[in-house]
């Protein structure tokens, strides 16, 4: 078996030292490089096809997060994790964006040779311990709708018919009106007017008429009157606009019918991981509202400060349940962190990136927000810098369109 290639830089001889007493029993596994700086990190990954970069934060010269940047836009696919001492804990909210994984030093062998195991298993969410847990933790995750079952059963026949769907979404009759209502919406911009659901069918594709019904059950489940801290309408009004920027800068783009109805699907359902927080974390996340607003940072990281996860890994968790496709469960799991993807071309998940920061940019109606700029490295790496511009102009047009001026 070819052994794994591992990196780790640190600035102190003695942290490099202790690192290679203390996995000396893995050198039959792992070849390990060990790099005293930012510089030589780089020079060895240039060399040596590293998949696996262990850094510390504070360096002199080329710090870890500058190192991070780097490794990130020029080597995507290494697998990033962050080796900190408790006096960095200003760099890791930044770190965060760059970073699979942290570890606290001093830390013992097992912690990073298990941790590092992890990582180069890394694909997916289920492996993501904290979102499991706290997803176990919650009492009231919503129960998968009845609708949705009985269209995912009725798809599973690779011969099913839009008629046969039809059937199913129209005996749930208040649901059908629901999708009806929100088809015609605005947020739609469809044309013609859509009265039945055999043509919302027809027209949307069957995923996505599941996804309305994902949608539409977990925002009713909610007693809004009970929310007086958090608006869930205008929660619901940026999804769905975000739904339809995902699906207009995929067509942009030049993705697949494929990706361009799964960008839609995400867009609907990316923050769904909100409002399931919000329902068993009432009082909670009352306080990472206050907080997030006091201390001028994004509703997701205080969400990770304060319950231990965040509504991208607990809705992507959902989604994983109830048996949507692994782009969408991607797009929606690291829709603020796209970089964390390894990705070497455009994904659902870019699509879903872009639409959902473009829609906080364009429309500020919602304070709960911090506007955040572009992540530059992503777009970069993405081939899309020179794009942006045509991108935010058709978005732009689009929320004008819903909102008016
Ligand atoms: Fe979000
Ligand atoms: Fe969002």
């Amino acid at each position: 078996m070819e052994k794994y290639r591992l990196l780790f830089v640190d600035d102190e001889p003695n942290v490099l030292q202790g690192l290679k007493r203390m996995l000396f029993k893995m050198k039959d596994q792992w070849d390990m490089q060990f790099a005293s700086g930012g510089k030589e990190a780089l020079e060895i990954l240039e060399k040596s096809r590293i998949q696996v970069i262990i850094t510390d934060m504070l360096m002199p010269g080329m710090n870890g997060l500058e190192l991070l940047k780097e490794v990130c836009s020029s080597y995507p696919k290494v697998f990033r994790v962050v080796l900190s001492g408790h006096s960095e804990h200003g760099m890791l909210v930044e770190a965060a964006k760059l970073a699979h994984q942290f570890l606290t030093k001093p830390c013992n062998a097992d912690t990073v040779v298990e941790t590092i195991e992890q990582a180069l298993k890394f694909r997916q969410i289920l492996h993501n311990e904290e979102a499991k847990r706290i997803v176990s933790r919650i009492s009231m995750l919503p129960t998968m709708p009845v609708t949705f079952q009985r269209i995912s059963d009725e798809m599973a026949n690779p011969d099913y018919s839009v008629a046969a769907i039809a059937r199913i979404v129209a005996e749930d009759s208040s649901m059908s009106a629901n999708i009806l209502k929100l088809v015609n919406s605005s947020f739609f911009g469809l044309i013609n007017r859509i009265t039945s659901p055999e043509k919302a069918i027809a027209l949307l594709g069957a995923d996505t008429i599941k996804s309305f019904i994902v949608n539409e059950h977990i925002f009713t489940e909610i007693k809004t009157g009970q929310i007086k801290y958090f608006n869930l309408d205008l929660l619901r009004n940026h999804t769905l606009l975000a739904a339809r920027l995902s699906k207009t800068i995929s067509k942009l783009i030049g993705q697949s019918k494929q990706y361009t109805d799964m960008s839609s699907i995400a867009g609907l359902l990316h923050d769904i991981g909100k409002v399931v927080l919000i329902t068993n974390f009432n009082k909670t996340y009352k306080v990472v509202v206050e907080e997030a607003r006091a201390q001028n940072k994004s509703i997701w990281e205080m969400e990770k400060e304060i319950i231990g996860t965040s509504h991208a890994e607990v809705g992507a968790y959902l989604l994983s349940l109830w048996g949507f496709d692994e782009e969408v469960i991607q797009a929606v799991h690291l829709h603020h962190c796209p970089n964390l993807s390894v990705d070497e071309g455009t994904s659902v998940l870019t699509s879903v990136y872009l639409g959902n920061v473009l829609e906080h940019r364009l429309v500020k109606l919602n304070e709960n927000y911090a506007v955040r700029p572009l992540d530059d490295i992503y777009v970069g790496r993405m081939n899309l810098t020179g794009k942006m511009a045509e991108i935010e102009n058709t978005c732009r047009k689009i929320c004008m369109e819903v909102y008016g001026e």
